[in-house]
């Protein structure tokens, strides 16, 4: 079976289905590619810390209605120092920006129920795909769907298949550079129907490792424990991790954190990782494709959003036959801001966790530097305006208009 489209776009992750969504609203036509069948992809725990620019971009694609009905706006966070408490006032240090709490599996499920109703879901389940002349003015991607073969013709590609897809893996290894760092530990995450210990999430420094308390609702909570990356989550029974959480959150959290079965968890690695460039002849990454951050500041989903709204001003601006300046400028322009947010989120990671080389300096580094930050309006500026998001485009920087 032989199709034409504008845009091809594998992955139905976050990026590519808002990519999706966005080339829908700017009357460009594509085609989503999804290895996964969709409940798996809809049943994928994730973070669910969204930006403002995030939002912002859900809203134009038209998917932000239940978000706004059920999402949690947070005007700050807290940091535990060895348990005590205090206090990141995101809303003042910043002028006004906040976060909203809303996780990436429902963002994922309002997006892939808009492309049902438009009548264009993605294609679940393709196998085999495979992006043929990516170098050339005619690319094409070929799969299978049930064993029967099928060819998309389009004009470009966009590589949204995360980390392990096969568009990274299809740019020759002479023009990609990649920069990695992977963490001597992991995140054990637990999900349960039980109310947050707080009304605003917890990052805890301790000495027996990072502990972050999130939530998802007002009777959801997700917790995470740093925890060895060859535990087994099977060594993990509920009862010890709601003990291990009460130790590191301190005293004030853990007397208001309510206990119960968990319904979901899992262990994951951390890891920073940046692919350069993000684009390569006719073939577009976006997402973890080209970049990871280790979750410490949220910022995965909220890169993937940024990129597919940079992909998709830079697609409406060759289709609408303005210019292919922003197509030109994409690789640039997107990695300028992952850039920052791989450092923000390296910084954040390595000031709450506890790595197994510490030793006492290291640790009182930490300890320094967290008092700063609770003494110093400064400090305080500086991480509450990476947390909220950083502008696409700094003042000043962005050489090309988008219209
Ligand atoms: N063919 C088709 N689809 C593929 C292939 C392939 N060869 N390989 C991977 N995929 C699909 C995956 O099944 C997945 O659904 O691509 C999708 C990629 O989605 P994500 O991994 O969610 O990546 P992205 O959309 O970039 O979103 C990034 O997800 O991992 C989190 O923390 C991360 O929040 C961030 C967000
Ligand atoms: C989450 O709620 O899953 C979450 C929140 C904040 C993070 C990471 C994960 O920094």
């Amino acid at each position: 079976m032989r199709q034409r489209t504008q845009v091809a776009i594998i992955g139905a992750g976050p990026a590519g289905l808002l990519l999706s969504q966005l080339l829908y609203v700017a009357g460009i036509d594509c085609v989503v590619l999804e290895r996964k069948d969709q409940a798996y992809v809809e049943g994928r725990i994730r973070a669910g810390v969204l930006e403002q620019g995030t939002v912002a971009l859900l809203e134009r694609a038209g998917v932000a209605d239940r978000l706004h009905r059920q999402g949690l706006p947070h005007h700050g966070f807290r940091l535990a120092l060895d348990g005590a408490l205090f206090r990141i006032d995101m809303r003042r240090l910043t002028g006004g920006s906040f976060v909203m709490v809303y996780g990436q599996t429902e963002v994922t499920h309002d997006l892939i129920a808009a492309h049902w109703q438009r009548g264009a879901p993605p294609v679940f389940e393709a196998g085999d795909v495979a992006l043929h002349d990516i170098g050339s003015r005619a690319p094409s991607v070929t799969y299978t769907v049930n064993g029967t073969a099928h060819r998309v013709d389009c004009d470009y590609i966009a590589g949204c298949d995360g980390f392990h897809g096969v568009s990274r893996a299809s740019i020759p290894a002479s023009v990609l550079r990649c920069y990695e760092r992977v963490y001597p530990f992991g995140w054990l995450g637990i999900l349960a129907d039980v109310p947050p210990c707080d009304d605003e999430l917890i990052y805890s420094n301790h000495a027996r490792g990072f502990a972050l308390a999130s939530m998802r609702s007002a009777t959801r909570s997700r917790y995470y424990l740093q925890v060895a990356q060859e535990e087994n989550p099977l060594d993990w029974p509920d009862e010890r991790i709601w003990d291990e959480l009460a130790l590191r959150l301190g005293a004030e959290a853990a007397g208001r954190m309510t206990r119960g079965s968990s319904i979901e968890k899992s262990i994951a690695p951390l890891r920073s990782f940046v692919a350069e460039p993000m684009r390569h002849g006719r073939l577009f990454l976006a997402g973890d494709a080209a970049h990871i951050v280790p979750p410490t500041g949220a910022k995965g989903l909220n890169l993937a959003a940024s990129d597919a709204g940079m992909l998709a001003d830079a697609f409406i601006g060759h289709y609408t036959g303005r210019s292919d300046a922003l197509l030109d400028a994409y690789s640039a322009r997107a990695l300028a801001r992952v850039w920052k947010a791989e450092r923000f989120s390296w910084w954040f990671t390595s000031l709450t966790h506890r790595f197994p080389d510490m030793d006492d300096f290291a640790r009182r580094m930490q300890l320094a530097e967290l008092g700063y930050i609770r003494g110093s309006q400064a400090a305080q500026v500086v991480l509450a305006e990476n947390y909220v998001g950083l502008p696409l485009d700094p003042p000043g920087t962005m050489p090309l208009a988008a219209e």
